[in-house]
């Protein structure tokens, strides 16, 4: 996807250098990150059940935003996201993801998603700052959830760290395939934990259907793919996208699974074959298992708070076959284990469980 992008009424123009002029765009506050830019977009430029644009900027880069139009965005009433300021934002974030098993470092670079969703919620609560949204808290347990549901940042594309892709399309599924096809198993059976809209999952549909099954034509995908987030969960099953999301695909698998014209063209129906999308929070549910394949990227170990990602570590490994591979995000870290894993792939986020 190329800049300028057009968000609502803003546009962000990517630059390789500047700052931020400040507010103004979207009403986000600073800090901008901005480098790699994804934007969100539902059904006709909205996040589905939010009633106006969504987006977020991250990485380090520094670019430059500027607004198309002094208005507010559509759906808000000028000044809306300004409910609580940045400092405020963090701040609240910082006392309260622990509460939820997160942690807050987790959302340093992502959070203008999260303070956008929470100043709007002020704004709907008719509270003027966040230490009344904390008395809110306090005094109201159902609270909690809203606030979680908030929490979901929800970036994700296809073929996201197209090398983590690329090795286990070259090397590390089909030796795997291999030792199935020894055993006489058809099935391969793959677990994405915090799919978001659908990304991650049928990246593996597809490059299961297009870089395996040539070589491993018995083979059958068989794919759980889980968030804890319903409205993403529908977008997934729809499975159309704006065509930036499929921007690190080969371009001749983006062609056979997407061959409509169009910005928003939606998955050929051939790669949703074998995949079921379920609702499920991770922290406190896991799939049986066992999976040839589990990705938990950029959830459990960026996300949660270290104790919880100890308590899940050991609970992905126990639901590999063994010699199955788990990976996780290409900035991500797993909390101290024992020595059921090992590194599959180098330096990249792909671990192989053991043989016992
Ligand atoms: C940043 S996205 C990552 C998507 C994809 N795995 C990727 O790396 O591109 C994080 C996703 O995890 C989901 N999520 C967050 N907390 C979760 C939880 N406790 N259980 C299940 N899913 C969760 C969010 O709803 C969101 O869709």
């Amino acid at each position: 996807m190329e800049p300028p992008f057009r968000i609502g009424e803003a546009q962000v123009l990517l630059g390789p250098e500047g700052t931020a002029p400040g507010k103004g765009a979207c009403g986000m506050e600073p800090p901008f990150h901005i480098g790699e830019a994804q934007v969100l977009l539902g059904a006709g430029g909205h996040r589905p059940g939010e009633g106006h644009v969504e987006w977020s900027l991250h990485s380090a880069s520094a670019g430059r935003m500027f607004s198309s139009d002094p208005r507010p965005p559509p759906g808000t009433a000028g000044g809306e996201v300004h409910a609580m300021t940045d400092r405020d934002c963090v701040e609240l974030l910082q006392w309260a993801a622990p509460r939820l098993r997160l942690r807050w470092e987790g959302f340093r670079r992502v959070r203008g998603q999260v303070c956008k969703r929470l100043g709007r919620r002020l704004k709907a609560l008719g509270l003027s700052s966040a230490a009344e949204y904390r008395t809110r808290l306090e005094a109201d347990p159902s609270e909690w959830d809203v606030l979680d549901s908030f929490c979901r940042v929800t970036i994700s594309r296809f073929y996201r760290d197209h090398r983590v892709f690329d090795v286990l399309r070259d090397d590390l599924l089909p030796a795997l395939l291999e030792q199935s096809r020894a055993r006489g198993e058809h099935r391969f059976r793959v677990w994405s934990a915090g799919c978001a809209s659908g990304e991650e999952p049928y990246t593996v549909s597809v490059l299961f259907q297009m870089g395996l099954q040539p070589r491993f034509p018995e083979a059958k995908l068989d794919l759980v793919a889980t968030d804890a987030d319903e409205a993403l969960l529908e977008r997934a099953r729809r499975g159309c996208y704006p065509r930036g999301a499929l921007r690190e695909l080969p371009p001749e698998w983006a062609a056979a699974a997407f061959p409509e014209p169009g910005p928003e063209p939606c998955l050929a129906p051939r790669f949703r074959e074998g995949l079921t999308f379920l609702r499920q929070d991770l922290r406190t549910e896991l799939q049986d298992g066992p999976f040839h394949l589990v990705l938990c990227r950029n959830v459990a170990f960026t996300y949660f708070a270290p104790p919880l990602q100890r308590e899940v570590l050991p609970k992905l490994v126990a639901r590999l076959v063994p010699d199955g591979l788990l990976v996780i995000g290409g900035h991500e870290s797993l909390p101290e284990h024992d020595t059921d894993l090992e590194r599959a792939a180098g330096p990249l986020p792909v671990f192989r469980r053991r043989r016992s």
